[in-house]
């Protein structure tokens, strides 16, 4: 056709400011789908999806014939004519006038059908086309730009700590160790110290960086490559830090429901609990938290819990069995209907049995919570509970905490640290605190914690030229995004998750 050389290319996204136009549109087949005499593509361009129909009456024969070619995940240049259409996704679709192949795709690995997550994994090269990971990532941008947003709005210079370091920060046990010219170094844990130099030049910086810890277990909420923002502020005490930690994440949950419905859409995902993640964070003791787990509360959810779990279990196997009497006399779509709730029902059956296993230790983990203890993933899982919004706990045992951390002055057993538990589970997105200030405390708390005290002269500085009270905390980007997309692992929440037994692709 030589008429599309004047027609415009546009994205998908921007299709309904077309309507009745001529568009050129360039992208790859995410489904096709024929019915005689027309082929329905879904083109996807990375901005949305369409639907093209293709007519036999009305293409060119050549136009015909490459349609009839295209398989998943082919690319491809398409001329049409935006038209409205209420019943297709973004309300439009596109008439094909011509259609050009620019690369075939044979045997596209990721069909319709469900796969499981270690192939989906090996193929995370792939996997990223599909449309939940579509929607995943583009929630995780929205994320990134609101928090530069709401920083560069508040006067915070972005800084850039060293990726390879001397320096253990979070302690010893999950450091990435390498040789570095017969000198010892490290993968950065948390680029915290330096962001402590930069904010006494800046007065309010954040680090935006990737931070490494070689987690030796496998959890859902842990990678051993994650990104993590650590503002850092002069001058600002504990509350005000917990101040600043409530609006950042206020923030990032309203900027994701105004311009992320599309995608939120595309997750499924309820909006109801985000739209309460607003002012007024509830902010808890450890002491209070542990007294809470200890609860006759705490116990009463998890007996309701179990008795839910089993009430749903018995429900699901009664209504797999009535479909499986109905089985021999039901009709073509109908057996289809039922196949399709027995994969359902079976995946939530094996998530249900797996549930009512962990429960007993769980409940056991929460109710005899020792004080002093470092809670679990479970137990601040518990924890959220209680509480429909995040939650802010504070004033650890300092004996679990970092050895950096300020004591509070009314009980030097406690820390001035904070964590922020995001609500339905999820549990710790934020750590932080307010920062020692004294350096001969700090000089003994380097020592205590057998770290090397050469490689902290540095710090020390810090509180030798002008020291002042400063406050900081970390919030982990995948974490967040996890929460956020209400996923059930965070390796969805990362292009190409690093965990341990996973470094390709
Ligand atoms: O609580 P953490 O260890 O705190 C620090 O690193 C401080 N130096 C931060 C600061 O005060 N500047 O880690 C902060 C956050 C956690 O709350 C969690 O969201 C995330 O980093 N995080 C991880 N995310 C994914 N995988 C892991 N293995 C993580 N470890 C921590
Ligand atoms: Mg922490």
């Amino acid at each position: 056709m030589d008429s599309v050389a004047h027609v415009k290319h546009v994205y998908v996204s921007s299709l309904h400011t077309h309507v009745g136009e001529q568009v050129v549109l360039k992208g790859w087949v995410y489904n096709k789908r024929d019915s005689k005499g027309l082929a329905f593509i879904e083109l996807r361009d990375g901005s949305g999806l369409v639907q093209c129909v293709v007519s036999e009456a009305e293409v060119d024969q050549d136009v015909w014939t490459s349609s009839q070619l295209l398989t998943q995940e082919t690319s491809l240049t398409v001329t049409g004519t935006v038209a409205e259409d209420e019943r297709q996704i973004g309300g439009v679709e596109v008439q094909v006038a011509g259609l050009e192949i620019v690369g075939m795709s044979e045997d596209y690995p990721i069909t319709p059908k469900e796969h499981g997550v270690d192939f989906l994994m090996n193929n995370r090269h792939l996997w990223l086309r599909s449309r939940r990971q579509w929607a995943i990532m583009r929630i995780r941008n929205q994320v990134i730009m609101s928090i530069h947003n709401l920083f560069q709005e508040q006067g915070f210079v972005q800084m850039d700590a060293p990726v390879l370091t001397g320096n253990a920060v979070e302690g010893t046990s999950t450091l990435f160790e390498m040789d570095y010219f017969d000198e010892k170094a490290y993968l950065t844990q948390s680029g915290q110290l330096y962001g402590e130099a930069m904010a006494m030049a800046m007065g309010k910086i954040y680090t935006f960086g990737p931070t490494f810890r070689a987690e030796k277990s496998k959890t859902r909420r842990h990678l051993t490559e994650f990104w993590m923002i650590e503002p850092e502020m002069a001058f600002y005490d504990l509350d005000m830090n917990m101040d600043l930690a409530e609006d950042l994440i206020v923030r990032i949950v309203s900027d994701v429901l105004k311009n992320c419905s599309v995608e939120l859409d595309v997750l499924e995902r309820d909006r109801e609990p985000l739209e309460r993640v607003t002012k007024g964070f509830p902010r808890i003791s450890y002491t209070e938290a542990v007294d809470l787990l200890r609860s006759d509360k705490t116990a009463g959810m998890f007996d309701k819990m179990e008795n839910d779990l089993a009430d749903e279990e018995k429900a699901l196997n009664e209504e797999l069995s009535e479909n499986k009497s109905r089985y021999g006399q039901a009709k073509k779509w109908e057996k289809r209907k039922f196949d399709a709730r027995e994969i359902e029902i079976t995946k939530r059956l094996s998530d249900i049995e797996e549930d009512r296993r962990n429960l007993p230790n769980w409940k056991q983990s929460a109710t005899e919570f020792e004080w002093g203890g470092d809670f679990g993933g479970s137990d601040e899982t518990v924890l959220t509970w209680h509480f429909d919004k995040p939650i802010i706990v504070h004033r650890f045992p300092a004996d679990i905490k970092a050895f950096y951390m300020k004591r509070d002055e009314s009980d030097d057993r406690l820390a001035l640290g904070i964590d922020v538990l995001a609500p339905e589970g999820y549990g710790e997105i934020v750590g932080g605190g307010e920062r020692a200030t004294d350096i001969d405390f700090l000089m003994r708390q380097v020592r205590d914690h057998n770290l090397p005290a050469e490689v902290f002269q540095w710090y020390f500085d810090l509180r030798r030229f002008g020291s002042v009270p400063h406050s900081g905390f970390g919030i982990g980007l995948e974490r967040t995004i996890t929460w956020i997309c209400k996923l059930p692992h965070l390796r969805e929440a990362i292009p190409f998750p690093r965990l341990m037994g996973r470094l390709n692709p």
